[in-house]
């Protein structure tokens, strides 16, 4: 962006001008945008009123989330849109199909992807019917995708992606390239909104640009504590779950909200943002050459790398960086297309350090390192607490993450940030990670079931603790599973003081590891599957929490044979049904 030559300064401001207007981010921009705006409506004498919106001009959010951030976005980019000048509704893949989208005239389409490659659970029948042969032509709609993923995935963005094809495929125009974001989602999305928005046919002359209008939504005044200025909450009880001789080290973590403002509802996750180990940074010092007290962005290099950088993953992204560097014919070789397997296999249980120890470079500049690097991640964290049972704090279950590969010790970096590296009185980044997908039924009658073995319980016993403070009529089914009764009995109290006094109706439990035959929390759905099939069909919701990879596909299987069997349905007319069941929201998960 620069001042035009005949705006009315002189050349030497100008120059000043275009120079911070250049070293500005896209948020920046916005701000001074919204600024000025502001000033020359509201302060300076004479000048003229900022013209009202005229929202002439249709547009049409489609978002598809699984933990929400989509979702937020999408309602953000709503009021950016709107004080532009469009009319502006925002719609959920979960509610729509090709036909009805067809129609809309401006179409933004913000989506994530999970599993591996695949689309929201909630987007789920979109995504199909859309990529289906039946599909509906979008002949007269514009439209442009903003796609939210993560890098360290080899599928990287592959819904926002596919759908970006197949919407052109469709016959739908695209105005502006799709935007591929990583976790750090913020700026990227901004300035594709900021371009995108510019880039419909107006119907009417619109309102101000884009991006001033956004001011107020993506800066919100007061200290408000969000994703950009977390809150410190103190620690004021940590307290090791699993028994001595326990495989595991699942910790229930308390922090201290009070004086932040901060709300949460059950189903809500917590972000916490870490710092690394200084062993970790001592490492990739060491492997990279640089010493610990070069400054960077206004502080010693070791500072930056302890909390501004990802310094553990390693992904076929960050190789490529990082052999554009240093060249190196065995890297290369890894990189190869043709050897994406022999890379994975190759970087599994390794970390970042490991690539500048295997392939050394020997002039490596600060810039090289930061500028291959991925910002700190934050991590989520299911909550465990109800704020009607715990008012001012809110409780976590974290599992640390521990494993030794390749002659080096490794951790998970949050997990042991809050395991190790900080202790009761001390304080950690937070905010409150809002997870609309995952809510108590509206109607307190009805009756749950909820399926969390692991860390998976964590919601389940905010569940539980809100459900026993509202006094909400409707049973509650636990299933719960881990390795060992005598060890792992994650809240084995508390279960059985809510089982006394009847806040919980019935727990099943599953601890794979007592007998010689492993049991798993399926294995327990449907011993009880006659039971299971009776709650559901008088309307009760169903809940898992846990593990992605395997339990969940593994108890949406068991539940599929459950509504089979005992509804008399097909494989099909069953898969149907929990479809149905997803859509109308009595199906929910928050996997990982
Ligand atoms: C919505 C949501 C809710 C969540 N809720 C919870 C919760 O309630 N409790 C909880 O504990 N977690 C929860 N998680 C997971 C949590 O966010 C973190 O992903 C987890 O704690 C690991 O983060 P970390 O920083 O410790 O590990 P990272 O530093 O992110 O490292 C993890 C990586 O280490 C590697 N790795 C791990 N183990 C091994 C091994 N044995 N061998 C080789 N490589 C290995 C893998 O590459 C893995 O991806 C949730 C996640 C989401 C998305
Ligand atoms: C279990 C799990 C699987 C994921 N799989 C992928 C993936 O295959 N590809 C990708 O680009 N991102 C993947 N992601 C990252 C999400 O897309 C990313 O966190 C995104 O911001 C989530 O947005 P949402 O909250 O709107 O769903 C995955 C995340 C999790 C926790």
């Amino acid at each position: 962006m620069q001042i035009p030559d005949n705006a009315p300064f002189s050349p030497e401001q100008r120059t000043a001008f275009n120079q911070i207007l250049a070293s500005m981010t896209p948020e920046q921009h916005v701000w001074v945008s919204g600024f000025f705006c502001g000033v020359t409506s509201s302060t300076i004498p004479g000048a003229a009123p900022v013209a009202a919106p005229v929202a002439a001009t249709e547009l049409t959010i489609l978002f598809g989330t699984e933990s929400g951030n989509c979702e937020e976005l999408a309602d953000k980019s709503k009021k950016i849109a709107t004080k532009a000048g469009f009319k502006t509704k925002v719609v959920n893949m979960s509610e729509t199909d090709s036909k009805k989208l067809s129609k809309v005239k401006n179409l933004l389409v913000i989506v994530s992807t999970w599993g591996d490659g695949d689309p929201p659970d909630a987007a789920t029948e979109f995504y199909a019917e859309i990529m289906g042969d039946g599909a509906a032509k979008f002949s007269d709609t514009n439209f442009s995708v903003c796609a939210l993923g993560d890098t360290s995935y080899e599928q990287f963005c592959e819904t926002g992606k596919r759908i970006d094809v197949r919407l052109e495929e469709l016959g739908a125009k695209r105005v502006f390239e799709r935007q591929d974001c990583d976790l750090d989602y913020e700026e990227p999305w901004q300035a594709w909104l900021e371009g995108a928005l510019k880039a419909f046919p107006v119907e009417k002359p619109a309102a101000p640009a884009p991006a001033a209008a956004g001011f107020a939504t993506l800066a919100p005044g007061g200290a408000a504590y969000s994703k950009k200025n977390p809150f410190p909450a103190e620690i004021s009880e940590k307290i090791v779950l699993n028994g001595t001789g326990s495989a595991k080290e699942t910790l229930h973590l308390e922090l201290n909200l009070e004086g932040s403002g901060l709300q949460y509802e059950v189903g809500d996750a917590l972000a916490v943002i870490p710092e690394n180990r200084d062993v970790d940074v001592q490492r990739v010092l060491k492997a990279s050459g640089l010493s610990a007290n070069t400054q960077f962005d206004g502080k010693t290099l070791a500072d930056a790398l302890k909390k501004d950088f990802d310094i553990t993953s390693l992904t076929s992204r960050i190789a490529g960086k990082y052999n554009a560097i240093v060249n190196n014919v065995k890297l290369s070789e890894l990189l190869a297309p043709e050897n994406k397997k022999k890379f994975a296999d190759w970087a599994w249980g390794r970390q970042f350090v490991d690539l500048l120890e295997e392939f050394p470079c020997k002039n490596m500049t600060v810039e090289n390192l930061t500028g291959m690097l991925r910002k700190m991640a934050p991590r989520l964290y299911s909550i465990a607490s109800s704020p009607k049972a715990h008012e001012g704090e809110v409780h976590l279950t974290v599992a640390a993450v521990r494993y030794d590969t390749h002659g080096k010790d490794r951790v998970g970096v949050a997990s042991t940030y809050v395991a190790d590296l900080v202790g009761s009185g001390d304080k950690v980044p937070v905010y409150v990670h809002s997870n609309k997908n995952f809510r108590l039924p509206a109607d307190p009658s009805t009756d749950v079931i909820m399926i969390g073995p692991g860390t998976g319980i964590a919601p389940f016993r905010a569940f539980v603790e809100e459900r026993h403070a509202t006094e909400a009529p409707g049973r509650n089914w636990l299933f719960f599973g881990d390795q060992h009764y005598t060890y792992d009995f994650l809240y084995q109290l508390e279960w059985q003081e809510f089982l006394k006094e009847g806040a919980l109706d019935r727990l099943d439990v599953a601890f794979s590891r007592d007998q010689p035959e492993k049991v798993y929390v399926q294995d327990k759905l449907r011993q009880s599957a006659a039971e299971v099939y009776e709650w559901i069909k008088g309307g009760a919701h169903i809940y898992v929490c846990g593990d992605a990879s395997r339990m969940a596909h593994d108890v949406h299987t068991a539940l599929i044979e459950i509504i089979a069997e005992h509804g008399g349905k097909s494989t099909e007319e069953a898969e149907a049904f929990v479809a149905e069941m997803k859509k109308a929201k009595r199906y929910q998960r928050d996997v990982y």
